[in-house]
């Protein structure tokens, strides 16, 4: 568990590292990738053993007997998160993009609205556009450097043609851990306008210290008929490329509408992806995480001091998730004038926040998920590039 250690993942298919000069033109030699949400960390030891397990075995077949890993599963929900759960609720999608699209799939019609609190994680909106629904923006809005949810104002937006929301809880970017009271409102919403909700919570386990993640079911337990969970070891334990996630549904109307999509579109687990998750929920596993927020509250400190020092930046405190979303209104530039300071001088590649939706206008996204000397590295380059404004 050497959180420092520096890790070159240059050349080794790494999005994160061997596309940001593509994508952004960030020099790969000498640029910091802070876009994408994988962590430049090692997994676990337990994951890293169950690999080489597998490759010493040097069998690769057809996965089979989920015993194990359904039991993982549940052990992980019922003592990091007090929620028990049924093996039979358990679905295994290819991750939990594929999971949101599946349920778009499942439970709406091309041409119905899909509703997301904005800014939020950008592949929601890809998906629901390219499979020819609706994206329906309803806007958080900034109180105190935070966002809330605004329901009176989302209650007028509805038209009666929505069918499905979904939340990010803890909510990325902007990194809030959602109060008993704003999930409650979430679920009062969903049941005045008819929604299905998916609750996407990949970012659970990343809670920062002083903060409680309470997991929908928990929140709101009378809206089970409407309520898809989705989890996932993948963003926890930085195991993003094993593309592996759960989907969890207590009600037995909405799975067999999702198990007939799996099964018409032939959705089985790989098998790498299921050793590694069974690996990563487990006492090696829980005992890493807890080392990691630690690691990564230090660099929550570091940069959020160091940025926010700049005057015009203001990076949000974040609750959880090691996504830091930093607005540049203040700056009163142009939003070319800021990335282009960001990109070209400082060298650093980030989220761009109009991929967020409504609301990401004029904020970047970082991912502060990297050897802490690195994160220093960045504020330094921002300092840098942003000097005259000091
Ligand atoms: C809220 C949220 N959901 C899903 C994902 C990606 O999930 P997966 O890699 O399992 O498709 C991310 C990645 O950052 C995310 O932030």
């Amino acid at each position: 568990m050497n959180f420092d250690e520096i890790i070159d993942r240059r050349g080794t298919h790494s999005v994160k590292w061997d596309m940001m000069e593509k994508i952004y033109g960030v020099p790969a030699d000498s640029g910091i990738a802070m876009w994408v949400a994988d962590m430049d960390f090692r997994p676990p030891a337990a994951v890293q053993k169950a690999v080489e397990d597998m490759a010493a075995h040097g069998i690769y077949g057809y996965f089979g007997d989920d015993r194990a890993y359904l039991d993982a599963i549940r052990w992980w929900m019922a003592t990091r998160h007090g929620w028990e759960v049924e093996p039979d609720w358990i679905f295994t999608t290819a991750g939990l993009v594929n999971g949101a699209a599946l349920c778009i799939e499942a439970y709406t019609k091309p041409g119905d609205g899909v509703v997301l609190m904005t800014p939020v994680y950008h592949a929601f909106a890809r998906v629901i556009k390219a499979s020819g629904r609706r994206v329906v923006e309803c806007e958080l809005v900034g109180e105190g450097g935070r966002y809330k949810p605004d329901f009176d104002a989302w209650d007028a937006q509805m038209t009666g043609e929505e069918r499905l929301f979904i939340l990010c809880s803890p909510h990325n970017p902007g990194g809030r851990v959602w109060t008993a009271e704003e999930l409650r409102g979430v679920a009062d919403f969903c049941k005045r306008h008819d929604l299905v909700l998916v609750s996407d919570e990949i970012h659970h386990d990343l809670v920062f210290p002083g903060h409680n993640h309470i997991p929908m079911p928990l929140a709101a337990p009378d809206i089970l008929d409407r309520l898809v969970m989705m989890t996932a070891t993948t963003k926890t334990f930085n195991i993003a490329g094993a593309h592996i996630g759960n989907v969890i549904i207590p009600d037995p109307t909405l799975r067999k509408a999702f198990a007939g999509r799996m099964m018409a579109l032939g959705i089985s687990p790989n098998s790498f992806g299921v050793m590694m998750a069974t690996a990563a929920y487990s006492d090696d596993g829980a005992q890493w995480v807890d080392a990691l927020l630690t690691y990564l509250d230090g660099n929550r400190r570091l940069f959020d001091e160091g940025v926010n020092a700049i005057p015009g930046l203001a990076s949000m405190r974040l609750e959880a998730t090691y996504l830091a979303w930093v607005d540049f209104a203040r700056t009163g530039m142009e939003r070319e004038e800021f990335l282009d300071r960001v990109e070209k001088q400082a060298q650093i590649a980030v989220n761009h926040g109009p991929t967020f939706g409504k609301g990401g206008e004029n904020f970047l996204r970082f991912n502060i998920a990297t050897p802490r000397a690195r994160v220093a590295e960045a504020v330094e380059r921002l300092q840098r590039a942003f000097r005259d404004l000091q």
